[in-house]
């Protein structure tokens, strides 16, 4: 036990609770919610999707994200050490420290070409606040964003920029600036959003959009949306890959890990679904495409800040929101990795960063190249970043949230699990106890087996 207080405190822990909440919510709130559930929404066929999505968070992200604040908490490592503890002290195979090992190597994949996208938004930001965009159509911003997508030049910039802006934060440590930027950066981020709804609501197909995202068509979904609706449930509450376990690691004693998870969640979802409002009545009132993939927002928001009063304003804030809340998800995608560097080699932060940033850097190439040098590429059917996405969030990410379930409900002992979780009303904490155990990883391997034709 006085091993584990000194290693509290050289690791250091989150000044408040609510810096954790701040910290959680930057990590989740990203990317995933105003440029990829938009985009899988319009290929997915809509309702029904959503649908789905939203059952997925409730039954699976929500319990799951507990679980991963809990296991950081206890363990207090990064996800490999965090779960090779837990795993000691349950007098279990050391082996299941795979799970946060895996975990942490999906995060670094799937950073490797977040920071692409990062940079899209990065290269937006100049573009919007010099008036690029003022007075264009649908085809023209279509054309924009495709002469952008054609500059691998332009492209590894923005990335670089963004991967060394996450390096350097990281560098110097996650808790220091997160707080002062994610204390400006939410209440932003969702006054923007909201101004964005008014404007879609008053400019655009609102009634159309509420239609597509609200009433579910359930002939439009497949196996393959059910699986995509799962992973993105994964993608957009940072699980399965480490992130919500080290951000635990850090979170003080006596936090209620269950309201502070709920929270995150809420927060995550209220950004996501005021996206959708935002995009999509502008997506149909300009006959745009909603399945048209990961460029729909960029072609999207663009035509509305050429339009609206201030839009080159309005738009380079929100371009520069956007790519801020990207690097606090990108912070937490890279910490685990980081961390466990630095606790199981001994290694310096320094020499971490340096590394994993060179090893990021050569990976976000394959994903930039996606999209002009190996554009043909495609051996499985789908471009490099195409497919690095695919099975990142649609495959690893559940995989590592399988593992965290089978862990915690089958190996850990309930009255450990119970301490630890500190729920308090023995009801509530059966009822999250059993979905742990038996609803989570039934669901979950139901949608694989499903997938693959064998259900
Ligand atoms: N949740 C982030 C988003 O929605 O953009 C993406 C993400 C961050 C995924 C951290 C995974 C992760 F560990
Ligand atoms: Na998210």
């Amino acid at each position: 036990a006085r091993a584990r207080i000194q290693d509290n405190a050289s690791r250091g822990l989150w000044s408040s609770r609510w810096v954790f909440f701040l910290a959680a919510t930057g990590s989740a709130v990203g990317l995933g919610n105003i440029w990829k559930f938009p985009y899988v929404t319009g290929q997915n066929g809509g309702g029904a999707f959503v649908l789905v999505y939203l059952a997925c968070i409730l039954l699976i992200g929500i319990p799951l994200l507990m679980t991963e604040v809990m296991i950081g908490r206890r363990g207090r490592a990064n996800p490999d050490g965090a779960v090779a503890r837990l795993a000691r002290e349950a007098g279990a195979s050391s082996r299941w420290r795979l799970v946060g090992w895996f975990g942490g190597l999906t995060g670094f994949l799937i950073l490797s070409f977040y920071l692409v996208v990062a940079g899209w938004a990065l290269a937006y930001v100049p573009a919007t606040f010099s008036g690029a965009f003022t007075g264009v159509s649908g085809e023209a911003s279509g054309e924009l964003f495709g002469a952008l997508l054609a500059d691998p030049l332009r492209l590894v910039v923005c990335a670089t920029l963004v991967l060394a802006a996450t390096m350097l934060i990281v560098g110097f440590g996650v808790r220091g600036g997160l707080e002062r930027s994610l204390r400006f950066l939410m209440p932003g981020l969702f006054v923007l959003m909201l101004v964005l709804v008014v404007y879609a609501a008053i400019e655009g197909e609102f009634a159309q959009a509420l239609q597509f995202l609200f009433v579910p068509d359930f002939s439009a979904l497949t196996a393959q949306s059910v699986l995509v609706a799962l992973g993105h449930a994964f993608f957009t509450l940072s699980l399965g890959c480490g992130a919500m376990m080290v951000y635990g690691s850090y979170l003080p004693e006596g936090t209620s890990i269950a309201k502070t998870s709920i929270l995150v969640a809420l927060a995550d979802t209220a950004v996501a679904l005021l996206a959708g409002l935002a995009i999509f009545p502008l997506v149909f009132g300009n006959s745009l495409e909603p399945g048209a993939g990961p460029g729909l927002i960029f072609v999207t928001l663009p035509i509305a800040f050429g339009q609206m009063p201030l839009g080159q304003v309005v738009g380079g804030l929100f371009f520069v929101m956007l790519v801020i809340a990207a690097l606090t998800s990108a912070i937490s995608l890279s910490e685990p990795s980081i961390a466990w560097l630095t606790e199981r080699f001994r290694i310096s932060r320094t020499k971490a960063v340096l590394g994993s940033g060179l090893v990021l850097w050569l990976l976000s190439l394959g994903s930039v190249f996606s999209f002009n040098h190996w554009a043909d590429y495609q051996p499985f059917g789908k471009t490099f970043f195409d497919t690095l996405d695919y099975l990142t969030t649609n495959w690893l990410m559940p995989l590592g949230g399988l593992g965290t379930v089978l862990f915690t409900g089958w190996v850990l002992q309930k009255q450990v699990v119970s301490e630890a979780i500190g729920i308090r009303s023995n009801c509530l904490f059966l009822a999250w106890w059993n979905l742990l155990r038996y609803g989570t990883p039934v669901a979950i391997v139901l949608v694989f087996l499903n997938l693959m034709g064998l259900i």
